[in-house]
């Protein structure tokens, strides 16, 4: 298999385009350096075809946990397509915001109000400054990735191991105000005393979580941090940008009956079409109002339309109790591999060829 033109136009990229992409995750070195096809001409369903004609079935997260539904789905296109030929962006509002509003909040019962993004970590930096406007308080407890914004980064400013442990280790703060340092210290996930004493030393008036990633809560994690934000009076923010809509139709915080005071979807709501939302209790959300939180392209129509096919057509497939299967299946299927491996220690055979990782 050769991978001729996707190398030589990743070497091209390079040089004119600083990290070569857009998107860390997609660096063809984090792969395999010199043989990494980089680029794609066609993606259908788990199907995708490079720049030399090669074919590979994407057993990754599908577009880096955007299409769960798989890549260029009909339904989502066939409404992506008629807002298209009926007008992306207009001087006027497009309805489906609203229409979208009102799905997410009969889905986050406990919330009263919706803004919208277009993506993970600007949805994020909504969020933060929402809640920090609600607070009156600046400092923040956080345990996860967030993105790229410098109220995240900013965490690196007073210790560069900070983020280290939060997903992405090292990452560099270079160009982020240093007037922002010590006003985001860490925590780990399912140590609650890490964020105890965060809270005892420190005017926390956010915290900012993914409710699970790789692990699940345990000794009741959530609820703690819960009981810690209500003490505090700290606004308590799930970020739910990759767990959202995986395990049940919306957070995957309903599995253990925590609700936050925000949560923000992103990634896998609208299959591959642009679109955040931050979702969140009527009397934090109203400062949105007050502080200035706006911009042009936030208002397009495909974003929400494509946000409103996915979800209904997610709800039709109960897709979360179809991937919850399926995930345990893959799972137990790499275990039972890793098992065999360590009985036969002759097993070397691996069947990877055209098969993303
Ligand atoms: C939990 C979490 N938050 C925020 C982000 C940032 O989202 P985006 O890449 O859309 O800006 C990601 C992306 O991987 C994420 O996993």
């Amino acid at each position: 298999m050769k991978c001729k033109k996707g190398q030589a136009l990743w070497k091209e990229a390079k040089k004119i385009i600083p990290m070569g992409t857009q998107l860390l995750s997609k660096k063809a070195e984090l792969f395999l350096p010199e043989q990494w096809p980089s680029y794609f001409s066609k993606a259908k369903g788990i199907e995708v075809q490079d720049l030399d004609g090669n074919k590979y079935l994407d057993f990754t997260i599908m577009g880096v946990g955007s299409c769960i539904l798989g890549y260029a789905d009909p339904d989502v296109n066939k409404t992506v397509k008629s807002v298209i030929d009926t007008g992306n962006m207009c001087t006027l509002n497009s309805p489906e915001e609203v229409k979208l509003a009102k799905l997410l909040l009969e889905i986050d019962e406990w919330a009263g109000k919706v803004r919208y993004a277009r993506t993970g970590g600007e949805a994020m930096a909504v969020a933060i400054r929402i809640a920090r406007a609600f607070s009156g308080r600046d400092k923040i407890a956080f345990c996860g990735y967030h993105g790229w914004h410098d109220w995240y980064l900013s965490a690196n400013l007073s210790d560069d191991r900070n983020l280290d442990g939060h997903l992405l280790p090292g990452l560099e703060p270079l160009g982020v105000p240093r007037g922002l340092a010590k006003t985001a210290f860490p925590f780990t996930y399912n140590n609650i005393s890490e964020l105890e004493k965060i809270t005892e030393s420190h005017d926390i008036g956010v915290i900012v979580m993914e409710p699970l990633r790789s692990n699940y809560p345990e000794n009741g994690f959530l609820e703690k941090v819960r009981a810690i934000a209500d003490r505090c009076k700290a606004v308590l923010v799930f970020d739910e940008i990759t767990s959202g809509f995986r395990m049940r139709i919306g957070g995957a915080y309903k599995l253990f009956n925590v609700e936050p005071d925000i949560v923000v979807y992103a990634k896998a709501i609208s299959n591959g079409y642009p679109m955040a939302a931050i979702v969140g209790r009527s009397e934090i959300m109203e400062k949105a109002e007050e502080s200035f939180i706006s911009s042009t392209y936030w208002t397009e129509r495909i974003g929400p339309a494509a946000a409103i096919a996915t979800i209904k057509k997610m709800k039709q497939k109960n897709v979360p109790e179809y991937l919850m299967k399926m995930g345990k299946k893959i799972m137990d299927g790499w275990k039972n591999i890793r098992t065999n491996r360590i009985k036969n220690k002759n097993f070397r055979h691996t069947t990877t060829s055209k098969v993303f990782f």
